[in-house]
């Protein structure tokens, strides 16, 4: 059912692939108003990102009685437009281990059934004593009519083809983990001499941009490889440090990690695929990670399609940290939450 109106963000399959892969020019942004939101990745300075991670790392050791009482009896929503499995899940499980309590609503089992608006939603949960709302929508910018709607903290869980500030963090978290000498406070030559790469459908994938958005800012240089129709030309022309490879083996070659992605098929809106040429192309299979990339650390998001665009062998090999990047998960967003829920000073309506 429809349920936005003309005041809400466009769909993802009508926002223009140009204005979805260029990063947005520098404008002063009244967003976000709360600063406890986390709406965007290039939201933080990398000050903030390393403070985050420095708190997931205590907040992960911490006595759970004692972590219990941090944010205890705040009042947390969980709004959901689209099906989740890990972020889902680790935002819940994250801010109940800070002593939250918390509520799931889902476009599925609600009145957004019924064509109740973003807006309306969000104001009903605001009402009902929510204090933080985290969104998973499917209309990129979701998240920032949402924040100025309520005015709360609002905690974005991916919005369309947009961005997925929550796992662009965890994703730094592993990499960091697995490079020596690379450890917080965070600088702009952090990742200096280290290559990711991000590999399959980066059109419609909003944990790419993210890292797109971040990982540059470290001094990480990143490689996009896909097929044209998965990753147009215009991708990497506004992004500094971002370039198109599309010989996926050269790519292996330079990068020290590679996030393999999805695809995304309830985005590809009629787009045709042949899959064969695509698992030839861009498949991460045993051999070829061995021969091109021994070392490499290989991430994924997940969903993992095992077969399609990675195999079974190298998803559960030793090179793998997809679970890894799971547990990382929770610890990056208890300091999300942490720093959503801590006590606000001027908060700018
Ligand atoms: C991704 C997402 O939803 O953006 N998964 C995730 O959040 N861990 C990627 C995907 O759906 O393929």
């Amino acid at each position: 059912m429809r349920t936005l109106n003309e005041h809400e963000p466009m769909s993802p399959t009508a926002t223009p692939v140009r204005r979805q892969l260029a990063t947005p020019p520098v404008v002063a942004s009244p967003f976000p108003f709360h600063p406890g939101s986390l709406l965007s990745v290039g939201d933080l300075s990398l000050d903030e990102v390393s403070h985050l991670l420095a708190r997931a790392t205590a907040l992960e050791n911490e006595d759970p009685l004692d972590r219990n009482r941090i944010l205890a009896k705040r009042r947390v929503a969980l709004l959901f437009y689209e099906s989740s499995t890990r972020t889902r899940t680790s935002f819940e499980l994250a801010a109940k281990a800070l002593g939250a309590d918390t509520t799931l609503v889902s476009n599925l089992s609600s009145s957004i059934e019924k064509g109740e608006t973003l807006k309306d939603t969000g104001l009903t949960l605001r009402s009902l004593g929510a204090e933080a709302i985290i969104l998973r929508h499917n209309s990129s910018g979701a998240p920032w009519l949402l924040e100025d709607a309520t005015r709360l903290p609002v905690l974005n869980a991916g919005d369309g083809m947009h961005e997925h500030p929550t796992q662009a963090l965890l994703d730094l978290r592993t990499i960091l983990t697995h490079s020596q000498g690379r450890e917080t406070p965070l600088n702009s030559r952090t990742l200096a001499g280290f290559t990711v790469a991000i590999v399959g459908d980066i059109l419609h994938s909003r944990v790419a941009r993210s890292n797109m958005l971040l990982l540059p800012r470290l001094g990480a240089r990143v490689l996009l490889c896909g097929p044209k129709e998965l990753l147009p030309d215009v991708a990497a022309q506004t992004c500094p440090g971002v370039v198109i490879e599309r010989d996926f083996d050269a790519v292996l070659q330079q990068s020290q990690a590679v996030i393999m992605l999805r695809i995304q098929a309830e985005r590809l809106a009629g787009l045709q695929l042949d899959l064969e040429a695509y698992k030839a192309n861009y498949q991460l299979t045993g051999p070829r990670l061995s021969a091109h990339a021994p070392e490499a650390l290989v991430l994924h998001p997940g969903p993992i399609i095992r077969g399609m665009e990675i195999t079974a062998g190298v998803a559960d090999g030793p090179q793998s940290a997809i679970l890894e990047q799971v547990r990382n998960g929770v610890a990056i967003r208890m300091a999300v939450l942490e720093r959503a829920l801590k006590p606000v000073q001027g908060v700018r309506s």
